[in-house]
């Protein structure tokens, strides 16, 4: 498959760009054709799980509104022609055939890609000049759309605004996107776009945890298992002498407790592959109403039944002792190397009934009954 990068080879990319400075790529995707428009889009923002907000706004006026779906169609019909945007999230998760661009960018692990976020803008749409924390590809699908960034900015925000918006805003440089161009930007670059004609931007977001979200997830985990990390000691005790006092002794003490516990435990990089594997998963994949067997799972694959994954689980894996270790939306399995490879590498694997050994075939029917593996009739 080839790389959305236009006449940059991934090599180029990740050594000169990625996290490190804004690149414009024009005609990234070579005879680019949006697969929904902004009717489509419309109509994604109706339903109740889908997750969408209407902006409303020009940076000059500075009156930004911020509205939440789901909407109904008597609200899109009362918007004028100008100065709005609406964004839906998780598009590739509610329209399947989108997963083949997001694909495009497996060059990119895909624990660290997020989802496809959708805006469609009326002439002069803007969600305001702001800073994203995770790097972004903005893909624009269909009109123009002035792209403004600037690295050095001052961090201070628009007070009483409902959205992130920066008080000010200097731009450094700027480009105009058409159709099939592509601007890569790294977190922390400030930036500002504005539809110069009725037009979509595609988003590529990628996800980075915190250190919060890490340890706060691990306090969790501990919490959760048998191995709670241990717990405070002092058998060298001195006597307290200042009433009150946690002494510097016993700071160190603490603080070693905690450092010990991360660098010595040994279920660490099964936490964070669980961890990394429901990041802001907005949806729990859920289990079907009926569980399957192993007999009956066969049957159906010996069929015209094929897999496919649901769109609302994120499959990742380790390498472990006994092959690989599989991840799927925070629950582990599990598995060969081959099988986790597979299983990852498309939304629908191609795994035929005759390719199951048996330990395989346990491991799809705890997928499917888990929810993560929904079973489809097409092929
Ligand atoms: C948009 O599509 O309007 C906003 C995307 C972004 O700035 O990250
Ligand atoms: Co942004």
């Amino acid at each position: 498959m080839s790389v959305p990068l236009g006449s940059f080879s991934t090599e180029q990319f990740l050594e000169h760009y990625w996290q490190k400075q804004p690149c414009l790529i024009r005609q990234a995707i070579t005879g680019f054709e949006p697969l929904l428009d902004g009717d489509d889009l419309a109509g994604l923002a109706c339903e109740q799980m889908v997750e969408s907000r209407l902006v409303k706004g020009t940076a000059e006026a500075a009156d930004w509104t911020l509205e939440h779906g789901p909407f109904s169609e008597a609200d899109f019909a009362k918007l004028g022609d100008e100065n709005w945007t609406l964004l839906v999230q998780d598009v590739e998760k509610h329209y399947a055939p989108l997963q083949d661009l997001m694909q495009q960018f497996d060059f990119i692990p895909r624990w660290r890609l997020d989802d496809l976020m959708i805006s469609f803008a009326a002439t002069g749409g803007s969600v305001g000049p702001h800073v994203d924390q995770y790097d972004v590809f903005l893909l624009q699908a269909e009109g123009k759309r002035r792209w403004q960034i600037a690295h050095s900015f001052d961090s201070t925000m628009l007070t009483n605004c409902p959205l992130n918006v920066l008080n000010q805003f200097e731009p450094e440089q700027e480009w105009v996107l058409e159709p099939g161009d592509m601007l890569y930007l790294p977190p922390n670059v400030a930036h500002h776009g504005i539809a110069l004609e009725p037009g979509m931007t595609w988003s590529i977001g990628s996800r980075a945890p915190s250190v919060a979200d890490l340890l706060q997830g691990w306090g969790e985990w501990l919490a959760f298992t048998d191995h709670q990390g241990g717990r405070y000691t002092d058998p060298g005790l001195q006597a307290a002498t200042r009433a009150g006092e946690i002494d510097r002794t016993a700071l160190q003490n603490l603080r070693k407790l905690m450092l010990e516990c991360i660098d010595t435990n040994q279920n660490l990089d099964n936490y964070l592959a669980a961890f990394m594997s429901r990041f802001r998963l907005a949806h729990d994949p859920m289990s079907p109403p009926a569980t399957i067997t192993t007999k009956e799972l066969l049957n159906a694959l010996s069929g015209e039944t094929r897999l496919h994954r649901n769109p609302w689980t994120r499959l990742t894996w380790i390498e472990s002792t006994e092959g690989a270790r599989l991840y799927a939306a925070g629950q582990s399995y599990d598995c060969s190397i081959q099988l986790a490879e597979s299983l990852c590498q498309y939304e629908q694997p191609r795994i035929r009934a005759g390719m199951l050994d048996q330990a395989s075939l346990e491991l799809l029917t705890r997928l499917v009954n888990n929810g993560h593996f929904l079973l489809t009739g097409e092929d």
